[in-house]
């Protein structure tokens, strides 16, 4: 690798970074080369170096919340927010290509599909929903079975918020108990303020992944109409199901009992 760079040559920017091995990292299929293989792989690409960054922070959000260190954990989930905000939006990149111009190579991916991102698949089990068959459609894949085993396995953020009200003295132990708890704390905000300010990132963490569902499935549609996917699914017809797909469903319930009867402060 050093040869790669200039033997003994100093620290630069390309040597840190990688740069050369990065950008010998996109190897298109289509053969006469269709021009927009490559975009199509670089927006792939870039989701997945922001879905390890997502991980990265996710996992240490989670001990930061058993540590009991809120203001951390707080502090990390504004940054997984800000690059959600990006990949919400990033998606549109996508139709700037025409139509004609993917299905120029789209059958080259023949059976590959966004369907089998397992780093998506891992924000998904450690933000909190965690889903058997996703882990069975796996079985093909080694190394991402184990990765998502262990994520499966493992408490997701999920399970450390409701951990961490149990620990302040909350009963939470159903679904009902949830909803009260969190009626609670959205009655009386400066009561509970880093748990409510907690409470506020998660349910901004589900809503921008919906979002970036949501725009995933209009981008699919411009570009592929009502076709199937490349995964073996109806396309659009199976995506839209996925939207109701909630990580914290009960923070979400909790805002339709919420009345303001209750309320003793003002926020
Ligand atoms: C022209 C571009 C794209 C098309 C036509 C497309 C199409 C599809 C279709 C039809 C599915 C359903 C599964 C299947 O049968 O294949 C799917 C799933 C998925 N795609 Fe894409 N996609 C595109 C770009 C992207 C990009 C840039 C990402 C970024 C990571 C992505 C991530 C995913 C994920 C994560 C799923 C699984 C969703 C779920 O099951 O909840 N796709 N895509």
């Amino acid at each position: 690798m050093s040869q790669e760079y200039g033997q003994d040559a100093p620290l630069s920017y390309n040597k840190y970074l990688k740069v050369k091995e990065l950008i010998r990292l996109q190897e298109t299929l289509s053969n006469p080369q269709s021009h927009d293989e490559l975009l199509f792989i670089i927006i792939h690409q870039t989701y997945e170096l922001w879905f390890k960054q997502l991980l990265h922070e996710l996992d240490a959000c989670i001990g930061w919340v058993n540590e009991g260190r809120l203001f951390r954990a707080n502090h990390s989930l504004r940054g997984v927010l800000s690059i959600e905000r990006i990949l919400v939006t990033q998606i549109h990149i996508l139709e700037s290509m025409a139509p004609i111009g993917f299905l120029e190579f789209r059958d080259k991916l023949n059976p590959a599909s966004g369907f089998q991102s397992m780093q998506f698949r891992e924000l998904e089990f450690s933000s909190g929903a965690k889903d058997e068959a996703i882990l069975r459609s796996f079985k093909d894949d080694e190394f991402a079975l184990e990765r998502l085993k262990r994520r499966f396995a493992s408490p997701s953020l999920a399970d450390a918020f409701w951990s961490l009200l149990e620990r302040n003295g909350f009963s939470v132990n159903d679904h009902d108990e949830r909803v009260k708890t969190i009626v609670e704390i959205l009655t009386h905000p400066e009561n509970y303020a880093d748990i409510y300010n907690m409470q506020d990132l998660l349910i901004e963490h589900d809503e921008l992944i919906i979002s970036w569902r949501y725009n995933h499935i209009q981008m699919v549609e411009r570009m592929l109409g009502m076709k199937r996917g490349t995964g073996g699914s109806e396309g659009v017809g199976y995506l839209m199901t996925t939207l109701k797909k909630k990580f914290y469903p009960e923070l979400w319930e909790a805002r339709t009992h919420l009345t303001i009867n209750e309320r003793t402060d003002e926020v």
